[in-house]
């Protein structure tokens, strides 16, 4: 890959850095910002012990028809721990694994006698204590110790755990509602294997809601009953845990700090947030001392962002960026359209998740839905385009297993609802007998590689992990922004990454952010071919060219230089504004647009009018001049009167600066 002969020409700034982190070491996560994480479901990853695989029915090692995929495949603890090289080798810092414990075999048959054997995803809970024995083994103990055994392999390669819990519900054994619920007798129509009951002390009807299933037909637009409907409900049938029973609540927390305690495994997915109280799940964090991120499969941000924060969990699965991830990448769609889930519309509701932006975790696709390949009609080059986004844009990359290969769907076609067949394909294709007949651990793919480069550039650059996002270009086919560290060691670094979704070049002349200490005459390349740079003009403006369906990251060529840029808050009192008018900044500097309204700093942002917030990064100790501007957006200017305001810039982070409109 060319990226590594760019790095490497590059100064030395942070392999040093590197260097001196052992690799055999991982700390306790605070948090998942700056992880990398590789998603893997394990019984469709890796048979590593073919003895512990179920048997009879329940078993299938063909991937021929959709049914096919609703059985178990053999994949289990042991293959993770045999393919960490595999998963080391694209730098992943983290690995999320399916849920943990043992799974329902059988599930109660439907209404024409068909019984599905649902457990293989582990979602389907039958004893919350026990280590799945067809993950582990059959003796609890042993299988318990596998687990574990995974954990600090994983640890000893520098690698964390993600667990998936599910707290909400165990498997779906109860029939009838209110009054009326009961579990099932085991009968003569039931397969050999089936559980009538979860084992106790979960097998207490008066720990469940029994309310019926929820009806996601009238779940949108979310509002309180809305809300209390989905916390009460099965979840396609799954027994809703009832946590307002004080045991049943400690019983489920119980359970899932069991295993965070025994195997030190480092954060937690929580499965079907949305179907438990942001309260409930912030709780269970505390409890379980690691960071989580939940499963709100809502594609509304302001629905989503109550889940995270200080009351709520780390971050969550950021879904709606996924919808507007498969919009603009996979079909090209408008990036700058506000009417339809597009980026733009997206990160301008970052702000709902405060400071914890960087938590959220991204993805193009799961195990849930299409393969982003599929949706994007077989075209690599934009599951790439797409991959690249999520590594450099803001949050925690999650990317599911066999995205490397370049293979969508197993049959190609998109699957329409809930994805959970053929996007849930084995890395090892067998026929009937279980020979192997196609092996996706395949090094050398383009993807493999790709993804690789983007790991390290993101162990490289701290702002690719922890960086603020700003947008600098918004247009239907070319989307642009910064990534930069305003404070700590790395103060002023910073990575503009700049994405084409369309088949034409896409070019921009984008202003440098006005928060970035960037200055004139900076040579910026692009980290996947070093023959490839812009300068940054005097008015501090670079030309930037992409081509179709593809994106250039630039960092600073040559040293960065420790800053002494000063982040300065200005506040302007009493702008009072007319309908389509906004607030600027401009002055005698190159930060400030040298006095030119179009390279004005802003628009400022409005928290409590007539007060605006504006916010640039300027130099320690020098003295600048500069008035405030209102301008609408056709760049009708109305200048402040009197004299210029002037201001000496302090040492220090930061600063503030208030004067009112004259
Ligand atoms: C969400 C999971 O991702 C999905 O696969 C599962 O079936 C449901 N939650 C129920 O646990
Ligand atoms: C032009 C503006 O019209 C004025 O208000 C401002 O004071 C000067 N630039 C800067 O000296
Ligand atoms: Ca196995």
């Amino acid at each position: 890959m060319k990226l590594k002969k760019v790095l490497s020409t590059l100064a030395g700034i942070c392999f040093a850095a590197i260097m001196a982190i052992s690799p055999y070491q991982v700390q306790a996560a605070e948090n998942l910002e700056g992880e990398s994480v590789y998603q893997i479901m394990v019984d469709r990853f890796y048979d590593g012990d073919p003895s512990n695989n179920a048997t009879g029915e329940a078993f299938r090692y063909t991937e021929n028809s959709e049914e096919d995929f609703r059985y178990m495949h053999g994949g289990d603890w042991e293959g993770i721990i045999q393919k960490i090289p595999y998963i080391k080798g694209m730098g992943y810092t983290a690995i999320w694994i399916s849920p943990v414990s043992d799974p329902q075999l059988w599930g109660v048959p439907d209404s024409a006698g068909k019984q599905w054997p649902t457990a293989y995803h582990g979602y389907n809970v039958y004893d919350p204590d026990r280590a799945n024995r067809y993950f582990g083994c059959e003796d609890e103990q042993a299988s318990k110790e596998k687990l574990k055994e995974l954990v600090d392999t994983c640890h000893e390669n520098g690698i964390k755990v993600i667990l998936d819990v599910v707290p909400n519900h165990v498997g779906d054994y109860l029939q009838g509602t209110g009054s009326d619920a009961h579990y099932l007798t085991l009968t003569e129509a039931m397969k050999a294997g089936s559980q009538v009951e979860p084992v106790a002390p979960y097998n207490n009807v008066s720990w469940y809601h029994n309310l019926g299933d929820i009806d996601f037909s009238i779940e949108h637009p979310h509002c309180a009953e809305t809300t209390a409907m989905l916390e009460s409900h099965d979840l396609g049938g799954l027994d809703d845990i009832d946590f307002d029973n004080p045991q049943a609540k400690q019983a489920v927390f119980d359970s899932i700090k069991g295993w965070f305690d025994y195997t030190g495994a480092d954060a937690a997915r929580v499965d079907a947030a949305k179907c438990m109280s942001p309260q409930v799940i912030h709780e269970l964090q505390e409890y379980i001392g690691v960071p989580t991120f939940g499963e709100n499969f809502d594609m509304c941000v302001d629905f989503v962002s109550d889940w995270v924060g200080d009351d709520a969990e780390d971050g969550m699965l950021d879904f709606p960026l996924f919808q507007a991830i498969v919009n603009d990448f996979a079909y090209g769609q408008n990036f700058d359209n506000i009417d339809e889930i597009s980026l733009k519309k997206i990160f301008d509701q970052d702000t709902l998740y405060g400071d914890n932006v960087n938590q959220m975790v991204t993805f193009i696709d799961n195990h849930d839905r299409n393969r982003f390949l599929t949706e994007a009609g077989g075209d690599v080059k934009k599951m790439q385009n797409a991959l690249t986004f999520i590594h450099t844009c803001r949050g925690v990359p999650v990317v599911f297993q066999g995205t490397e290969q370049n293979r969508g769907n197993a049959n190609g076609q998109n699957i329409s609802g809930i994805a959970d067949t053929y996007n849930r394909w084995c890395m090892q294709t067998k026929d009937a007998d279980g020979n192997v007949t196609a092996d996706y651990f395949n090094t050398d793919t383009d993807t493999y590689q790709l993804i690789a480069s983007l790991n390290e550039l993101r162990s490289e650059y701290q702002a690719l992990r922890e960086g603020t996002q700003r947008e600098m270009w918004s247009s239907p086919h070319f989307y642009a922004f910064s990534r930069r560290m305003d404070a700590g060691e790395n103060k002023g670094q910073e990575v503009i990454c700049a994405f084409n979704n369309s088949t034409d070049t896409q070019s921009a002349n984008m202003q440098i952010r006005a928060e970035s200490s960037i200055t004139p005459g900076t040579v910026l390349v692009n980290v996947f071919d070093e023959n490839d740079t812009v300068t940054v003009s005097a008015d501090r403006r670079v030309n930037v060219s992409v081509a179709g369906n593809s994106n250039k990251i630039y960092v600073v060529k040559g040293e960065i230089v420790p800053t002494e840029y000063v982040y300065v808050t200005f506040t302007v009192n009493n702008a009072t504004t007319e309908w389509g008018q906004n607030v600027y900044l401009v002055g005698d500097c190159a930060e400030l647009g040298n006095w030119d309204p179009e390279l004005a700093i802003g628009p400022g942002t409005c928290p409590d009018y007539p007060s605006w917030v504006i916010n640039a990064a300027l130099k320690a100790g020098t003295e600048v001049e500069f008035k405030a501007i209102k301008k609408d957006a056709s760049g009708n200017v109305v200048w402040e009167s009197g004299t210029n305001h002037s201001y000496t810039v302090p040492d220090g982070e930061t600063a503030d600066c208030t004067i009112s409109w004259q």
